[in-house]
């Protein structure tokens, strides 16, 4: 009745659980919980199983010192909310605060903890300084539950070392992900497609060389995209470029062509001469890929490129997408972005949306979670995998 996965009876044990509960905020105010509810399943396990649920996750990156702005206390109100109980908040992770508040849960009772990274020894790259802090974790609980996917490849303190102190188990959302993502990387059913988008071309080099080899086309957008076409030769004005990428891109091409992967890119480009220039509102202007005017900054993708990925993406069996095609929070320029998740809700197949600002994309844009196959909670953590590494958190784990 109240065993958990690989943990057994966890009635009246102190349970530490690593979430990734790293969701934007405006202010105090959360404006995407999806992070939040595909945390709640684990979390309401184990306390519905007896234990004394302790949480830990992190807010964006704080330098390893306490800063207001990335405390967890909104994010323990919305948790309560989302779990129809209250969660006891300690206002530090291993100290005087921490102490009373797990030593003050009732079996079934749901802590968290304040932002792990405003502990030095959460991200050190020295592993005694790690291990250290982690033993301090490792302090408050009994066993622990890794269910924080957005994170398993960082090799971090809360994510790694504790597991090697610990009683420890996969939660629920970690192991869905990884199954979703060796459906991925195992046999894909083809026609498979890879949709990149995202600012930098750099972010996704190990990713875009590893689907080389294994998408059957890989479609590019995002801010990223103009480094390709610069690699084409074209003149692409203001827009976002990395010249130090431009050999790697020209590389990608020519294995592309020689592998038989189609690598799409846009057309036409929506751009404007202005933007982001305070309140001007912004001059959206379609023009052609190849002929980007000098003063001119792209920003999306056009309409007749969002056609040709979608045409692309009605054919395919697998799909996955991480990065937004341009930059969505601005209605003139989301257009591109509300194209492929459009055509992502259409795939006879599997679909995965990865990554956080994908999925706060698409669910600004009013798609639902139900629209897609699958959406990740983790950006970095699906690439990585999907590049093949070894990630740290995953693979401690498996000893
Ligand atoms: C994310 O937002 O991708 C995860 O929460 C990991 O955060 P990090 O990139 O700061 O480690
Ligand atoms: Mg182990």
């Amino acid at each position: 009745m109240s065993d958990f996965p690989g943990l057994g009876d966890v009635a009246g044990k102190r349970v530490l659980v690593r979430s990734d509960l790293n969701v934007p905020l405006d202010g105090s105010n959360i404006t995407d919980d999806g992070r939040i509810r595909a945390s709640v399943p684990t979390i309401r396990a184990l306390a519905e199983a007896g234990a004394r649920v302790v949480v830990t996750a992190h807010l964006g990156r704080p330098k390893g010192a306490p800063e207001a702005k990335y405390s967890l206390a909104p994010v323990a109100g919305r948790l309560g909310e989302l779990l129809g109980a209250p969660v006891a908040f300690a206002t530090d992770t291993v100290g005087e605060s921490a102490t009373t508040t797990v030593a003050g849960l009732a079996d079934g009772q749901v802590a968290l903890l304040e932002n792990v990274r405003f502990n030095a020894g959460e991200t050190s790259k020295d592993e005694a300084e790690r291990l250290a802090f982690a033993q301090q974790l490792a302090a408050l609980a009994d066993a622990f539950v890794s269910d924080g996917f957005g994170v398993v490849h960082r090799k971090q303190a809360s994510v790694y070392d504790v597991a090697t102190l610990l009683p420890h188990a996969m939660g629920g959302l970690v192991s869905t992900e990884v199954e979703v993502l060796e459906r991925l990387t195992e046999s894909p059913v083809r026609p498979y497609a890879v949709v990149l988008g995202g600012s930098k071309v750099s972010d996704k080099l190990g990713v875009i060389d590893n689907l080389l080899g294994k998408a059957d086309s890989l479609l590019i957008g995002g801010g990223m995209v103009f480094t390709f076409l610069a690699a084409q030769g074209h003149e692409v004005g203001k827009s976002l470029l990395e010249a130090d990428q431009l050999e790697t891109c020209r590389g990608y091409l020519a294995r592309a062509e020689e592998l038989g992967v189609k690598i799409v890119l846009p057309t036409d480009v929506v751009v404007d001469t202005t933007f982001p220039s305070g309140d001007v509102e912004p001059h959206p202007q379609v023009v052609a890929a190849d002929a980007i005017p000098a003063d001119s900054l792209g920003l999306d993708i056009g309409p007749e490129s969002g056609k040709a990925f979608a045409a692309v993406l009605a054919e395919a069996h697998t799909v996955f997408w991480n990065g937004p095609m341009g930059v969505f929070e601005v209605a003139a320029f989301a257009e591109g972005t509300r194209a492929v998740a459009q055509a992502l809700t259409g795939v006879d197949g599997l679909s995965v949306v990865g990554g956080g600002d994908s999925a706060a994309a698409v669910r600004a844009l009013g798609f639902a979670d139900s629209d897609f196959g699958h959406i990740s909670t983790g950006g970095g953590a699906s690439l990585e995998y999907l590049e093949g590494k070894t990630l740290p958190g995953l693979q401690i784990l498996e000893d």
